[in-house]
């Protein structure tokens, strides 16, 4: 059948799609857009999409025959559900694999702005580093903090299991045992979010939000940029209303050379690498293929994301 990746992917997961399909993988490192996936979209069969795609209800309408769409990441936010679910396309996913590299990234970045490394790091490659000074960028503590979950499925969990080994006090929002939001965004000295972009969580972090937060408590997402508000945010930290923010992801992504964000106080910022560890994009790679043999097939998914396409 005839299968379109989207990039070029870590490890020989795609030679098993290869020895099976005809399959056209792009070759350049920026993402194919939404014409190339138009372009290809009347032949297609099955898509292997990165979060990058756009597979909107337009790709999805103008690909009668596709039968299977497997994302390369757990977030499907890029993917028109509704549309795939209309025409009983199975969407597959990759829960779980990440989880572990993904909460690592958060404790690294909880420790990376409280304990200001990047800025130590340019201060010693600018020549600065003269001697050992009592005041010299000074931070504050992960260990015994309250660190504050946004979403506590597996990812959240994960980072509570950290940070209890940090002496943390954790609090969650989640039902059973959660807190409400208000009183998670005033208590916690780290708020970090591991929520899935839905319409509910769009914005979820506005400037009500953040004007309850602690002015020394940092805001960590390594989740879905658009789950903050960008703007409140810039103006958030230029007001001094957080002490920082250290960011996996971002609104928009990539963020542009001149972006406000770039010029805040208190910001760090990665892109979007929280999954970006040797062995868990070639799992990822290798369960995103599972889920396009098995869709082709006509077989249920592993890990998909629309369980009601197997339905009735
Ligand atoms: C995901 O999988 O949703 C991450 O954002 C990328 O690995």
């Amino acid at each position: 059948m005839n299968v379109f990746v989207a990039r070029r992917l870590p490890g020989n997961a795609v030679e098993r799609l290869r020895a099976e399909h005809e399959v056209e993988v792009w070759p350049e490192s920026m993402p194919p857009g939404k014409d190339a996936l138009l372009s290809r979209a009347p032949a297609l069969e099955g898509l292997l999409a990165l979060l990058t795609d756009p597979v909107d209800a337009d790709v999805i309408a103008s690909a009668p025959a596709l039968r299977a769409i497997s994302n390369y990441a757990v977030g499907v936010d890029n993917v028109d559900l509704a549309a795939a679910t209309a025409r009983r396309i199975p969407v597959g996913n990759t829960p779980g694999v990440l989880t572990e590299s993904t909460a690592d990234l958060a404790l690294a970045l909880m420790l990376g702005i409280a304990r200001r490394i990047a800025e130590g790091d340019a201060y010693v490659r600018r020549g600065e580093w003269r001697t050992w000074g009592p005041s010299l960028l000074l931070g504050r503590d992960l260990h015994r903090a309250t660190v504050g979950i946004v979403g506590f499925g597996r990812i959240g969990q994960a980072v509570a299991r950290r940070c209890e080994g940090f002496g943390c006090e954790v609090l969650h929002t989640s039902r059973g045992g959660g807190v409400e939001l208000g009183e998670l965004l005033e208590r916690s000295d780290f708020v970090t979010l591991h929520a899935p972009l839905t319409d509910d969580t769009r914005g979820l972090i506005d400037a009500a939000a953040l004007r309850r937060m602690k002015p020394t408590a940092y805001l960590i997402n390594t989740a879905r940029g658009p789950l903050v508000d960008t703007d409140a945010l810039v103006a958030a930290l230029h007001a001094g209303e957080i002490a920082g923010a250290a960011l996996d992801v971002t609104d928009p992504e990539p963020l542009p050379d001149d972006h406000p964000l770039l010029d805040a106080p208190g910001l760090l910022v990665v892109p979007h690498i929280a999954s970006a560890t040797h062995a868990t994009r070639e799992r990822m790679a290798d369960m995103a293929v599972d889920n396009l043999l098995a869709g082709l097939a006509g077989e249920r998914m592993p890990n998909c994301a629309n369980p009601e396409v197997y339905e009735g």
